[in-house]
């Protein structure tokens, strides 16, 4: 039953850049032809790019057709949609661009009596988030002020500063602004319905659950691969690195999910702290650790890319070999390897259990025993389970099969992205999906663990070819334990 939503209006900092428009926008008109949003809303984009409203609606038109092939059917319809769409231009630094804002919000408060609950998204990079947070606290607009007549609620983007103490910096200006039920933090992962079904897999089946600890599992492989590079965003990347990017926030959630103990209630805090849990539990390196355990690479051809300098040193690859040191999973490795300009485009989680311990028909094939279970997240959203099995015969010859359960074969019904889910989720007021503050310092502990501990050994990025699987030394990180990636 799709919950109902209060008229709202969407307030998105970095409205002309490239979330808004292969995601944000597209995910709104999609909610608005689904009938999924309230009978009045309003989006405002904020950005430094100075277009008028038609400019502005054109833009989006344009976006919404080239990134969601297919959802604009009917260009009258998108027409009407934009109407809704309204755009201020401004500096994120000056105070003059709230009261702009405000004196909007205000006048549509005043003049039609709807749209008074707010929802701010900041689209931008981390170095934005803490003035554009203060300067709505300024303007009076973030809540809690007579000038405020709804609610109020602010979404930020990953990722959520850059290291432990801006991330933490950044949480102390969030509190001083807004109270912790307002703020919701993104990592758009978890609202994948392969991850959040992680959850269901493992608690909600008698048959899986007594085999997810040390004594059944081997070890855990997640890969995050993307066979384009970085597109436009060399600005960005050399900021950050895929360390940043995506183990950061992405693999740590991953692991999370694969590792955490039953939540005592399925509510988001109780969630929240058993996932928590995990990245506490999460072994520190040594530097000397870190040049075994952890392969970083950068593609080649990255430095030609635009905005990225001709000796950059950031890395567009990474693997590393994670201990978890907990009773559930003591001694069990967890690979994470994630990289741009790889051979596929593929985000999977393999656990591969442990052989029995009397092998009977190693005679006939050494693999027999080994199974796995592949939960794949993209291309498709599927979980497969890869057994033996005989080959039908005279002779005992045993094959490897897949018993597949495929998200789109098995349920019907309109297919959201993980931006609808979140953005219902927040205009709703429901924060499980989202991350709490303690949580992503957590997460940073370990980056800043890594991050620090490369730099102490003076690991470089090795150039590995684009089509590849990364820098093959990524192979011996496992080969070194008798285990190897499944893509390779
Ligand atoms: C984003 C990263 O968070 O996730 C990108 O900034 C990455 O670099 C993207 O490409 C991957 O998300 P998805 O949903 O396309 O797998």
């Amino acid at each position: 039953m799709p919950r109902k939503l209060e008229n709202f209006t969407i307030v998105i900092f970095g409205a002309s850049g490239d979330l808004t428009a292969r995601k944000l926008m597209p995910a709104i008109y999609q909610l608005g032809k689904l009938q999924t949003l309230p009978e009045r809303y309003r989006i405002v984009g904020i950005g430094r790019t100075k277009y008028d409203h038609e400019q502005y609606r054109t833009l989006m038109h344009e976006a919404v057709t080239r990134y969601a092939p297919g959802l604009v059917e009917d260009d009258d319809h998108f027409k009407v949609f934009s109407q809704n769409i309204f755009y201020l231009p401004g500096e994120y630094c000056d105070l003059e661009t709230y009261k702009k804002l405000q004196a909007d919000i205000e006048a549509v408060e005043n003049r039609e009596g709807f749209c008074d609950n707010v929802i701010y998204y900041l689209a931008v990079p981390p170095s934005l988030a803490g003035p554009i947070i203060q300067n709505l606290y300024k303007a009076q607009i973030s809540g809690g002020s007579i000038r405020c007549i709804g609610w109020r609620k602010i979404i930020v983007e990953k990722p959520y500063g850059s290291d432990l103490a801006s991330a933490q910096k950044l949480n102390s200006i969030v509190a001083e602004c807004f109270d912790e039920d307002q703020i919701y933090r993104i990592d758009h992962y978890l609202a994948k319905e392969t991850v959040q079904n992680l959850l269901v897999f493992r608690f909600g089946n008698s048959m899986f659950e007594p085999l997810w600890n040390h004594r059944y599992v081997d070890h855990v492989q997640i890969t995050s691969a993307e066979n384009f590079g970085i597109r436009e965003r060399g600005l960005y990347y050399e900021e950050t690195g895929l360390l940043r990017d995506i183990i950061q926030n992405h693999g740590l959630q991953l692991i999370a999910y694969m590792a955490m103990e039953p939540p005592t209630r399925l509510e988001a805090d109780a969630i929240r702290d058993q996932k928590i849990d995990i990245f506490k539990h999460i072994r520190r390196m040594s530097p000397e650790k870190i040049a075994e355990d952890v392969i970083i690479g950068q593609y080649d051809g990255y430095r030609q890319e635009k905005n990225v300098s001709h000796d950059s040193k950031v890395e567009t690859f990474a693997a590393i070999r994670f201990f978890i040191d907990n009773e559930r999973w003591k001694g069990v490795p967890f690979y994470v390897r994630a990289g741009k300009n790889l051979k596929e485009w593929i985000t999977e989680i393999v656990v591969r259990l442990k052989p029995l311990p009397y092998k009977l028909y190693k005679h006939i094939s050494e693999h027999a025993e080994v199974n796995k279970i592949i939960i794949q997240v993209h291309p498709e959203e599927r979980i497969s389970i890869r057994f033996s099995a005989k080959r039908p015969g005279e002779e005992v010859v045993l094959d490897p099969v897949l018993m597949d359960f495929n998200y789109k074969k098995s349920f019907e019904g309109e297919w959201l992205t993980a931006y609808h889910r979140l953005l219902l989720d927040a205009l709703a007021g429901d924060q499980t999906l989202f991350l709490r503050k303690d949580g992503i310092e957590e997460c940073w502990k370990i980056a800043d663990n890594i991050r620090a501990g490369i730099k102490k050994c003076g690991l470089q990025p090795l150039i590995y070819p684009s089509g590849s699987w990364g820098p093959e030394k990524s192979d011996k990180l496992l080969e070194k334990d008798g285990f190897k990636w499944r893509l390779r």
